[in-house]
Protein backbone atom coordinates (compact mmCIF):
# COMPACT_ATOMS: atom_id res chain seq x y z
CA UNK A 1 0.00 0.00 0.00
CA UNK A 2 1.19 3.77 -0.89
CA UNK A 3 2.12 5.53 2.37
CA UNK A 4 -0.67 8.07 3.38
CA UNK A 5 0.45 11.42 3.22
CA UNK A 6 0.20 13.19 6.66
CA UNK A 7 -1.20 12.15 9.98
CA UNK A 8 -3.93 13.27 11.68
CA UNK A 9 -3.89 15.95 14.29
CA UNK A 10 -5.56 19.12 15.43
CA UNK A 11 -5.81 21.96 13.21
CA UNK A 12 -4.49 25.03 14.69
CA UNK A 13 -4.14 28.45 13.64
CA UNK A 14 -2.95 29.74 10.09
CA UNK A 15 0.81 30.63 10.60
CA UNK A 16 1.33 29.64 14.25
CA UNK A 17 -0.39 26.42 13.83
CA UNK A 18 -0.86 24.97 17.31
CA UNK A 19 1.76 26.97 18.83
CA UNK A 20 -0.58 28.49 21.46
CA UNK A 21 -1.72 24.92 22.77
CA UNK A 22 1.27 23.75 23.38
CA UNK A 23 2.53 26.99 24.96
CA UNK A 24 -0.41 26.93 27.38
CA UNK A 25 0.61 23.27 28.61
CA UNK A 26 2.11 20.65 26.13
CA UNK A 27 1.63 18.01 28.52
CA UNK A 28 -2.50 18.33 28.49
CA UNK A 29 -1.85 18.70 24.24
CA UNK A 30 0.23 15.73 23.73
CA UNK A 31 -1.84 13.26 25.67
CA UNK A 32 -5.38 14.73 23.95
CA UNK A 33 -3.30 14.08 21.04
CA UNK A 34 -2.15 11.01 21.59
CA UNK A 35 -6.35 10.21 22.76
CA UNK A 36 -8.23 11.95 19.95
CA UNK A 37 -5.50 10.98 16.97
CA UNK A 38 -3.93 7.57 17.64
CA UNK A 39 0.15 6.92 17.75
CA UNK A 40 1.48 9.36 15.13
CA UNK A 41 0.22 12.60 15.41
CA UNK A 42 0.97 15.77 13.07
CA UNK A 43 1.52 19.04 15.03
CA UNK A 44 2.05 22.42 13.37
CA UNK A 45 4.18 25.15 15.05
CA UNK A 46 6.15 28.13 13.66
CA UNK A 47 8.58 27.32 10.73
CA UNK A 48 8.44 23.89 11.61
CA UNK A 49 6.37 20.33 11.08
CA UNK A 50 6.21 18.22 14.26
CA UNK A 51 5.36 14.23 14.25
CA UNK A 52 4.54 13.06 17.94
CA UNK A 53 4.87 9.34 18.19
CA UNK A 54 2.92 7.31 20.66
CA UNK A 55 3.64 3.78 19.94
CA UNK A 56 7.19 2.16 21.30
CA UNK A 57 7.69 0.27 18.06
CA UNK A 58 7.75 3.53 16.63
CA UNK A 59 10.00 4.74 19.74
CA UNK A 60 12.19 2.23 19.09
CA UNK A 61 12.35 2.36 15.46
CA UNK A 62 13.59 6.06 15.66
CA UNK A 63 15.97 5.49 18.20
CA UNK A 64 17.38 2.04 17.55
CA UNK A 65 16.19 0.66 14.09
CA UNK A 66 17.31 3.20 11.72
CA UNK A 67 19.18 5.72 13.93
CA UNK A 68 20.86 7.29 10.65
CA UNK A 69 17.93 8.44 9.36
CA UNK A 70 17.23 11.10 11.80
CA UNK A 71 19.86 13.82 13.65
CA UNK A 72 18.79 15.77 16.41
CA UNK A 73 15.55 18.05 16.08
CA UNK A 74 15.71 21.63 16.19
CA UNK A 75 15.62 22.68 19.41
CA UNK A 76 18.41 20.51 20.65
CA UNK A 77 20.69 21.43 17.74
CA UNK A 78 19.95 25.00 19.02
CA UNK A 79 21.35 23.97 22.38
CA UNK A 80 25.01 24.24 20.02
CA UNK A 81 25.30 27.73 21.39
CA UNK A 82 26.39 26.98 24.24
CA UNK A 83 27.41 23.15 24.53
CA UNK A 84 28.86 23.36 21.15
CA UNK A 85 30.20 19.87 19.39
CA UNK A 86 29.68 18.05 23.14
CA UNK A 87 27.83 14.52 23.05
CA UNK A 88 24.55 15.62 23.12
CA UNK A 89 24.43 18.13 20.23
CA UNK A 90 26.88 16.51 17.86
CA UNK A 91 26.51 14.03 15.20
CA UNK A 92 28.06 11.54 12.68
CA UNK A 93 31.68 10.54 12.95
CA UNK A 94 32.66 13.33 14.93
CA UNK A 95 29.65 11.96 18.07
CA UNK A 96 30.90 8.36 17.28
CA UNK A 97 34.57 9.25 17.73
CA UNK A 98 33.87 11.44 20.75
CA UNK A 99 31.23 8.47 22.43
CA UNK A 100 34.32 6.10 22.12
CA UNK A 101 36.71 7.99 24.00
CA UNK A 102 34.08 8.93 26.74
CA UNK A 103 32.43 5.73 27.08
CA UNK A 104 35.40 3.69 29.60
CA UNK A 105 35.03 6.70 31.89
CA UNK A 106 30.87 5.83 32.95
CA UNK A 107 31.32 1.87 33.15
CA UNK A 108 29.56 1.20 36.16
CA UNK A 109 33.17 -0.58 37.69
CA UNK A 110 34.60 3.35 37.04
CA UNK A 111 31.67 4.28 39.18
CA UNK A 112 32.11 3.22 42.55
CA UNK A 113 34.44 5.53 43.68
CA UNK A 114 32.30 8.11 42.83
CA UNK A 115 29.41 6.74 45.54
CA UNK A 116 31.33 7.90 48.60
CA UNK A 117 31.38 11.06 47.52
CA UNK A 118 27.80 11.29 46.82
CA UNK A 119 26.86 10.30 49.97
CA UNK A 120 29.57 12.59 51.74
CA UNK A 121 27.68 15.45 50.19
CA UNK A 122 24.42 14.04 51.32
CA UNK A 123 25.63 14.05 54.38
CA UNK A 124 26.79 17.62 54.50
CA UNK A 125 23.78 19.00 53.35
CA UNK A 126 21.92 16.98 55.75
CA UNK A 127 23.52 18.88 58.68
CA UNK A 128 21.71 21.91 57.45
CA UNK A 129 18.04 20.23 58.02
CA UNK A 130 16.04 20.03 61.41
CA UNK A 131 13.15 18.15 62.48
CA UNK A 132 10.09 20.28 61.38
CA UNK A 133 11.59 22.45 59.08
CA UNK A 134 9.87 23.40 55.74
CA UNK A 135 12.31 22.86 52.61
CA UNK A 136 11.92 23.19 49.22
CA UNK A 137 13.06 19.61 48.50
CA UNK A 138 13.96 20.68 44.88
CA UNK A 139 15.99 23.27 45.43
CA UNK A 140 17.95 21.20 47.89
CA UNK A 141 18.18 18.62 45.01
CA UNK A 142 19.46 20.92 42.79
CA UNK A 143 22.41 22.36 44.80
CA UNK A 144 22.95 18.72 46.15
CA UNK A 145 23.53 17.51 42.40
CA UNK A 146 25.05 20.14 41.29
CA UNK A 147 27.77 19.75 44.12
CA UNK A 148 28.34 16.13 43.32
CA UNK A 149 28.55 16.87 39.81
CA UNK A 150 31.27 19.68 40.09
CA UNK A 151 33.38 17.45 42.65
CA UNK A 152 33.14 14.01 40.49
CA UNK A 153 33.17 15.87 37.05
CA UNK A 154 35.80 17.97 37.40
CA UNK A 155 37.05 17.71 41.00
CA UNK A 156 36.01 21.22 42.08
CA UNK A 157 36.27 22.74 45.37
CA UNK A 158 32.10 23.53 45.78
CA UNK A 159 33.42 27.10 47.74
CA UNK A 160 35.06 28.39 45.28
CA UNK A 161 33.08 27.76 42.09
CA UNK A 162 29.93 26.08 42.61
CA UNK A 163 27.89 29.47 43.12
CA UNK A 164 29.01 31.53 40.19
CA UNK A 165 28.08 27.90 38.31
CA UNK A 166 25.18 27.66 39.85
CA UNK A 167 24.15 31.01 39.17
CA UNK A 168 25.22 31.22 35.44
CA UNK A 169 23.74 27.58 35.09
CA UNK A 170 20.16 28.58 35.89
CA UNK A 171 20.89 31.82 33.62
CA UNK A 172 21.55 29.80 30.61
CA UNK A 173 18.78 26.82 31.21
CA UNK A 174 16.37 29.75 31.83
CA UNK A 175 17.24 30.79 28.21
CA UNK A 176 18.00 27.79 26.53
CA UNK A 177 15.46 25.99 27.89
CA UNK A 178 12.33 28.32 28.28
CA UNK A 179 9.78 29.81 25.71
CA UNK A 180 12.81 32.36 25.05
CA UNK A 181 14.38 30.14 22.66
CA UNK A 182 11.02 29.06 20.76
CA UNK A 183 10.45 33.11 20.26
CA UNK A 184 14.14 34.08 19.88
CA UNK A 185 16.79 31.15 18.78
CA UNK A 186 19.38 33.97 17.74
CA UNK A 187 20.88 34.73 20.68
CA UNK A 188 21.87 38.13 19.31
CA UNK A 189 18.50 39.43 19.35
CA UNK A 190 18.98 41.74 22.05
CA UNK A 191 16.53 40.91 24.96
CA UNK A 192 17.54 40.94 28.52
CA UNK A 193 17.20 37.10 28.69
CA UNK A 194 19.99 36.95 25.83
CA UNK A 195 22.29 39.33 27.39
CA UNK A 196 21.97 37.26 30.37
CA UNK A 197 22.85 34.36 28.67
CA UNK A 198 25.63 35.31 26.93
CA UNK A 199 27.33 36.69 29.86
CA UNK A 200 26.52 33.61 31.90
CA UNK A 201 28.07 31.44 28.85
CA UNK A 202 31.24 33.24 29.40
CA UNK A 203 31.74 32.90 33.44
CA UNK A 204 31.06 29.26 32.53
CA UNK A 205 33.84 29.31 30.07
CA UNK A 206 36.20 30.97 32.21
CA UNK A 207 35.65 28.26 35.10
CA UNK A 208 35.75 25.64 32.52
CA UNK A 209 39.06 26.47 30.67
CA UNK A 210 40.68 27.29 33.81
CA UNK A 211 40.05 24.09 35.30
CA UNK A 212 40.79 22.40 32.17
CA UNK A 213 44.22 23.82 32.24
CA UNK A 214 44.93 22.69 35.84
CA UNK A 215 44.42 19.32 34.86
CA UNK A 216 46.74 19.29 32.23
CA UNK A 217 49.34 20.68 34.62
CA UNK A 218 48.62 18.24 37.02
CA UNK A 219 50.88 16.00 38.16
CA UNK A 220 48.86 14.11 40.55
CA UNK A 221 46.12 12.58 38.00
CA UNK A 222 42.57 12.49 39.46
CA UNK A 223 39.76 10.31 39.48
CA UNK A 224 37.22 12.69 38.19
CA UNK A 225 35.71 12.39 35.07
CA UNK A 226 37.56 15.53 32.75
CA UNK A 227 41.06 13.32 33.91
CA UNK A 228 39.45 9.89 32.72
CA UNK A 229 38.76 12.43 29.26
CA UNK A 230 42.21 13.85 29.05
CA UNK A 231 43.94 10.72 29.57
CA UNK A 232 41.11 9.00 26.95
CA UNK A 233 43.18 8.30 23.27
CA UNK A 234 41.93 7.76 19.43
CA UNK A 235 43.53 4.83 17.79
CA UNK A 236 46.18 7.37 16.13
CA UNK A 237 46.98 8.29 19.79
CA UNK A 238 45.16 11.88 19.76
CA UNK A 239 43.49 12.93 22.03
CA UNK A 240 40.55 15.74 22.96
CA UNK A 241 41.65 19.40 22.19
CA UNK A 242 40.55 22.08 24.94
CA UNK A 243 37.79 22.80 22.67
CA UNK A 244 35.81 19.46 22.52
CA UNK A 245 37.19 18.77 26.52
CA UNK A 246 35.19 21.86 27.14
CA UNK A 247 32.12 21.29 25.36
CA UNK A 248 31.51 18.02 26.78
CA UNK A 249 32.62 19.27 30.33
CA UNK A 250 29.34 22.02 30.13
CA UNK A 251 27.36 19.23 28.35
CA UNK A 252 28.05 16.80 31.66
CA UNK A 253 26.80 19.56 33.58
CA UNK A 254 23.81 20.20 32.00
CA UNK A 255 22.64 16.87 31.24
CA UNK A 256 23.77 15.34 34.10
CA UNK A 257 23.01 17.31 37.48
CA UNK A 258 19.43 18.81 36.49
CA UNK A 259 17.90 15.94 35.66
CA UNK A 260 18.86 13.42 38.64
CA UNK A 261 17.89 16.03 40.68
CA UNK A 262 14.86 16.59 39.37
CA UNK A 263 14.34 12.31 39.77
CA UNK A 264 14.82 12.55 43.36
CA UNK A 265 12.30 15.67 44.13
CA UNK A 266 9.85 13.57 42.19
CA UNK A 267 10.67 10.62 44.03
CA UNK A 268 10.81 12.10 47.59
CA UNK A 269 7.15 13.53 45.95
CA UNK A 270 5.54 10.36 45.59
CA UNK A 271 6.90 8.83 48.41
CA UNK A 272 5.02 11.48 50.68
CA UNK A 273 1.88 10.29 49.29
CA UNK A 274 2.40 6.49 49.21
CA UNK A 275 3.46 5.59 52.82
CA UNK A 276 2.97 1.90 52.10
CA UNK A 277 6.08 2.31 49.95
CA UNK A 278 7.95 4.48 52.22
CA UNK A 279 7.79 2.29 54.89
CA UNK A 280 8.80 -0.39 52.27
CA UNK A 281 11.74 1.25 51.75
CA UNK A 282 12.51 2.05 55.19
CA UNK A 283 12.47 -1.44 55.87
CA UNK A 284 14.66 -1.87 52.92
CA UNK A 285 16.97 0.60 54.67
CA UNK A 286 16.81 -0.31 58.22
CA UNK A 287 17.65 -4.78 56.99
CA UNK A 288 20.21 -3.70 54.71
CA UNK A 289 21.84 -0.43 56.06
CA UNK A 290 20.66 -0.65 59.49
CA UNK A 291 21.50 2.94 60.01
CA UNK A 292 24.66 3.20 58.33
CA UNK A 293 25.78 5.66 55.06
CA UNK A 294 25.18 3.16 52.17
CA UNK A 295 27.98 2.52 49.34
CA UNK A 296 27.96 1.70 45.74
CA UNK A 297 28.33 -1.86 46.17
CA UNK A 298 24.81 -1.53 48.39
CA UNK A 299 22.69 -0.38 45.25
CA UNK A 300 21.96 -4.05 44.09
CA UNK A 301 21.20 -4.80 47.37
CA UNK A 302 18.54 -2.27 47.45
CA UNK A 303 15.72 -3.53 44.99
CA UNK A 304 12.70 -1.65 46.63
CA UNK A 305 14.80 1.54 45.95
CA UNK A 306 15.81 1.12 42.78
CA UNK A 307 11.81 0.67 41.81
CA UNK A 308 10.68 3.47 43.47
CA UNK A 309 13.57 5.89 41.19
CA UNK A 310 11.86 3.54 38.19
CA UNK A 311 8.54 4.33 38.87
CA UNK A 312 9.41 7.74 39.78
CA UNK A 313 10.94 8.26 36.28
CA UNK A 314 8.11 6.29 34.65
CA UNK A 315 5.28 9.01 35.83
CA UNK A 316 7.68 12.11 35.59
CA UNK A 317 10.28 11.64 33.41
CA UNK A 318 12.89 14.04 33.38
CA UNK A 319 13.73 14.56 29.70
CA UNK A 320 9.89 14.25 28.96
CA UNK A 321 10.37 13.81 25.43
CA UNK A 322 13.26 13.06 22.60
CA UNK A 323 13.24 15.25 19.34
CA UNK A 324 14.80 14.24 16.07
CA UNK A 325 14.86 15.07 12.97
CA UNK A 326 14.18 13.21 9.67
CA UNK A 327 17.38 13.60 7.40
CA UNK A 328 15.52 11.86 4.18
CA UNK A 329 12.56 11.33 3.38
CA UNK A 330 11.04 7.80 5.23
CA UNK A 331 7.76 5.85 6.10
CA UNK A 332 7.01 5.47 9.61
CA UNK A 333 3.78 3.69 10.31
CA UNK A 334 2.72 3.71 7.20
CA UNK A 335 2.66 7.86 6.84
CA UNK A 336 5.14 9.40 4.90
CA UNK A 337 7.34 11.53 6.68
CA UNK A 338 8.94 14.10 4.84
CA UNK A 339 12.81 14.88 5.09
CA UNK A 340 12.89 18.16 7.60
CA UNK A 341 10.44 16.55 9.54
CA UNK A 342 10.55 16.77 13.39
CA UNK A 343 9.69 13.92 15.47
CA UNK A 344 9.12 13.60 19.19
CA UNK A 345 8.97 10.59 20.97
CA UNK A 346 6.66 10.77 23.65
CA UNK A 347 8.37 9.33 27.30
CA UNK A 348 5.38 11.54 28.94
CA UNK A 349 2.27 9.95 26.63
CA UNK A 350 4.02 6.38 26.57
CA UNK A 351 4.70 5.94 30.27
CA UNK A 352 1.20 6.41 30.84
CA UNK A 353 -0.95 4.21 28.23
CA UNK A 354 -2.69 1.73 29.65
CA UNK A 355 -1.89 -0.61 26.31
CA UNK A 356 1.88 -1.37 28.42
CA UNK A 357 1.36 -0.12 31.86
CA UNK A 358 -1.77 -1.41 33.91
CA UNK A 359 -3.07 1.71 35.94
CA UNK A 360 -0.96 3.66 34.62
CA UNK A 361 -1.51 6.95 36.53
CA UNK A 362 -0.89 4.98 40.09
CA UNK A 363 2.28 4.65 41.93
CA UNK A 364 3.42 1.12 41.81
CA UNK A 365 7.24 0.48 42.76
CA UNK A 366 6.16 -3.35 43.05
CA UNK A 367 5.53 -3.02 39.27
CA UNK A 368 9.36 -3.33 38.46
CA UNK A 369 10.12 -6.65 40.45
CA UNK A 370 11.60 -9.30 38.97
CA UNK A 371 14.12 -7.04 36.62
CA UNK A 372 10.66 -6.65 34.74
CA UNK A 373 11.90 -3.52 33.06
CA UNK A 374 14.73 -5.63 30.63
CA UNK A 375 11.52 -7.36 29.84
CA UNK A 376 9.54 -4.59 28.41
CA UNK A 377 9.59 -4.22 24.57
CA UNK A 378 11.88 -1.85 23.61
CA UNK A 379 10.41 1.69 23.03
CA UNK A 380 7.84 0.98 26.05
CA UNK A 381 9.62 2.66 28.79
CA UNK A 382 12.55 4.71 28.00
CA UNK A 383 13.96 7.34 30.45
CA UNK A 384 17.33 7.67 29.44
CA UNK A 385 16.65 7.51 25.58
CA UNK A 386 17.48 4.17 23.58
CA UNK A 387 19.99 3.06 21.03
CA UNK A 388 23.91 3.95 20.38
CA UNK A 389 22.31 7.64 21.85
CA UNK A 390 21.29 6.12 24.96
CA UNK A 391 22.45 8.47 28.02
CA UNK A 392 26.12 8.02 28.70
CA UNK A 393 25.02 9.04 32.26
CA UNK A 394 22.39 6.60 33.35
CA UNK A 395 24.29 3.96 35.54
CA UNK A 396 25.90 7.29 37.62
CA UNK A 397 22.60 8.16 37.61
CA UNK A 398 20.78 5.28 38.47
CA UNK A 399 23.60 5.45 41.68
CA UNK A 400 23.44 8.89 43.02
CA UNK A 401 19.70 8.95 42.78
CA UNK A 402 19.55 5.39 44.84
CA UNK A 403 22.80 6.27 47.31
CA UNK A 404 20.97 9.90 48.10
CA UNK A 405 17.44 8.82 48.33
CA UNK A 406 18.69 6.19 50.87
CA UNK A 407 20.93 8.65 52.68
CA UNK A 408 18.31 11.33 53.36
CA UNK A 409 15.06 8.74 53.74
CA UNK A 410 16.81 6.92 56.66
CA UNK A 411 17.26 10.18 58.19
CA UNK A 412 14.12 12.07 57.82
CA UNK A 413 10.64 11.24 56.10
CA UNK A 414 8.46 14.38 54.24
CA UNK A 415 5.07 15.42 54.41
CA UNK A 416 3.66 17.72 51.66
CA UNK A 417 3.29 21.04 52.15
CA UNK A 418 0.12 21.65 50.10
CA UNK A 419 -2.00 18.42 49.10
CA UNK A 420 -2.58 20.50 45.36
CA UNK A 421 -1.17 18.71 42.87
CA UNK A 422 2.58 19.26 41.05
CA UNK A 423 2.26 22.19 38.32
CA UNK A 424 4.40 20.85 36.02
CA UNK A 425 6.70 23.49 33.70
CA UNK A 426 7.27 21.45 30.22
CA UNK A 427 10.33 22.71 29.20
CA UNK A 428 13.26 20.48 27.63
CA UNK A 429 13.07 19.08 31.45
CA UNK A 430 10.11 18.69 33.36
CA UNK A 431 10.42 20.98 36.26
CA UNK A 432 8.12 21.29 39.10
CA UNK A 433 6.52 25.00 38.95
CA UNK A 434 6.64 25.82 42.69
CA UNK A 435 9.67 23.26 43.34
CA UNK A 436 8.25 20.31 45.88
CA UNK A 437 7.40 22.42 49.23
CA UNK A 438 7.92 19.67 52.17
CA UNK A 439 8.53 19.41 55.82
CA UNK A 440 11.04 17.06 57.16
CA UNK A 441 10.40 15.07 59.92
CA UNK A 442 13.43 13.35 61.73
CA UNK A 443 13.57 9.51 61.96
CA UNK A 444 13.79 8.53 65.52
CA UNK A 445 16.42 6.12 65.42
CA UNK A 446 19.81 5.46 67.13
CA UNK A 447 21.78 5.12 64.51
CA UNK A 448 20.74 7.90 62.29
CA UNK A 449 22.00 9.72 64.78
CA UNK A 450 25.19 7.79 65.27
CA UNK A 451 25.69 8.71 61.30
CA UNK A 452 24.87 12.35 61.89
CA UNK A 453 27.75 12.96 64.71
CA UNK A 454 30.07 10.74 62.65
CA UNK A 455 29.77 13.28 59.69
CA UNK A 456 29.76 16.75 61.68
C1 LIG B 1 17.94 10.75 35.84
C2 LIG B 1 18.90 11.37 35.21
C3 LIG B 1 19.04 11.45 33.72
C4 LIG B 1 18.08 11.35 32.73
C5 LIG B 1 16.59 11.11 32.91
C6 LIG B 1 18.76 11.48 31.47
C7 LIG B 1 18.13 11.40 30.24
C8 LIG B 1 18.80 11.39 29.04
C9 LIG B 1 18.19 11.12 27.75
C10 LIG B 1 16.72 10.85 27.52
C11 LIG B 1 19.17 11.17 26.82
C12 LIG B 1 19.02 10.86 25.34
C13 LIG B 1 18.72 12.11 24.53
C14 LIG B 1 18.52 11.79 23.06
O1 LIG B 1 18.53 10.65 22.62
O2 LIG B 1 18.33 12.78 22.32
C15 LIG B 1 20.40 11.51 27.50
C16 LIG B 1 21.61 11.69 26.86
C17 LIG B 1 22.76 12.08 27.52
N1 LIG B 1 22.94 12.18 28.88
FE1 LIG B 1 21.55 11.83 30.29
N2 LIG B 1 20.10 11.69 31.70
C18 LIG B 1 20.30 11.65 33.06
C19 LIG B 1 21.51 11.78 33.71
C20 LIG B 1 22.71 12.02 33.11
C21 LIG B 1 23.98 12.13 33.78
C22 LIG B 1 24.18 11.98 35.29
C23 LIG B 1 24.91 12.42 32.84
C24 LIG B 1 26.40 12.64 32.99
C25 LIG B 1 27.10 12.23 34.01
C26 LIG B 1 24.24 12.47 31.55
C27 LIG B 1 24.84 12.75 30.35
C28 LIG B 1 24.23 12.56 29.12
C29 LIG B 1 24.93 12.73 27.86
C30 LIG B 1 26.37 13.17 27.67
C31 LIG B 1 24.00 12.41 26.85
C32 LIG B 1 24.26 12.42 25.34
C33 LIG B 1 24.70 11.03 24.94
C34 LIG B 1 24.97 10.87 23.46
O3 LIG B 1 24.21 11.36 22.62
O4 LIG B 1 25.98 10.20 23.14
N3 LIG B 1 22.91 12.22 31.76
N4 LIG B 1 20.16 11.63 28.83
Amino acid sequence: MAPLHVPPGPSGYPLIGNLIPFLRNPLALFTQCARDYGDVVRLRFPGMEVYSLHHPDLTAYVLRGEPRYFIKDQLTRRLSNLLGQGLVTSEGDFWRQQRRLAQPAFQPSHLHHYGTVMTAYTDRMLHDWQDGQRRDLHQDMMHLTLEIAAKTFFDSDIATDANDIRTALEAVMTYDMGLSNWLFPDRWVPTPAAFRFRRAVRTLDQIIYRIIHQHRLSTHPSADLLSRLLAARNDDDSQMTDQQLRDEVMTLLLAGHETTALTLSYCCYLLAQHPKAEQALAAEWAQVLDGRTPTAADVPRLPYTTWVVRESMRLYPPAWGIGREAIQDCVIDGYHVPKGTQLYLNQWVVHRDPRWFDEPKAFKPERWENDSVKRLPHGVYFPFGDGPRICIGNHFAMMEAVLVLATVGQRYRMTLVSDRPLALVPSVTLRPKHGVQVVVHKRPWKEHERIGTEAA
